[in-house]
C-alpha cells in the first residue's frame, strides 16, 4: 500500500497506481475541497501543491508521486483560512459560485511563493485556471492584496 504525505500527515492509500491523485484525495481521503472540472489538465479546478508547486491532480497518477513528496490541498493550506491569499479572497469577495476557487487559491499561493510581488502580466501568465463565473478581475486584484499580506489598504 503506498503512503502519501498529505497536509502534513502520512496516510496509507489503496488504489491502482494509475489512479489520478485527484480521486485518491477526494474518494479515499475525503478531501473534497479539490474539485473535478475537466479531467484533462485544462481548467485548474483540481490544483494542489506538490512540494509547494501547483500541480493539476487530475492528470497526476499516483505512481508519479515519490514517497518523500508532500501534497498540500486547500484543506491544509493554512489553519483557520489564515493564508494571505485566503484572507484577500475573503476581503475582496472573490468567489461567485465557488467551484473553481480552491484551484484558484492554490495556484495563487504557489505563484506568490515563487514571485512575492507579481505584475498583472505575471499573474495573467501564471493563472491559467478557468472560471465560468468570470471572477478573473477579482482574482487579479486579490493576488495583489495577498502580496501585501492579505488585508486591503484603507
Ligand atoms: S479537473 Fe484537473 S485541470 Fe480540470
Ligand atoms: S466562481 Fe464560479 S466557476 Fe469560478
Amino acid at each position: 500500500m503506498p503512503t502519501l504525505n498529505v497536509n502534513g500527515r502520512d496516510l496509507e492509500v489503496q488504489a491502482d497506481p494509475n489512479t489520478p491523485l485527484l480521486w485518491v484525495l477526494r474518494e479515499q481521503l475525503g478531501l473534497t475541497g479539490t474539485k473535478y472540472g475537466c479531467g484533462v489538465a485544462q481548467c485548474g479546478a483540481c490544483t494542489v501543491h506538490i512540494d509547494g508547486a501547483a500541480v493539476r491532480s487530475c492528470v497526476m497518477p499516483l505512481s508519479a508521486l515519490k514517497p518523500a513528496q508532500k501534497v498540500t490541498t486547500i484543506e491544509g493550506l493554512s489553519t483557520g483560512a489564515s493564508h494571505p491569499v485566503q484572507k484577500a479572497w475573503l476581503a475582496l469577495d472573490v468567489p461567485q459560485c465557488g467551484y473553481c476557487q480552491s484551484g484558484m487559491i492554490m495556484a495563487a499561493a504557489a505563484l506568490l511563493k515563487e514571485k512575492p510581488r507579481p505584475t498583472d502580466a505575471e499573474i495573467d501568465d501564471a493563472m491559467t485556471n478557468i472560471c465560468r463565473c468570470g471572477t478573473y478581475n477579482r482574482v487579479r486584484a486579490a493576488i495583489h492584496v495577498a502580496a501585501d499580506g492579505g488585508t486591503p489598504k484603507a
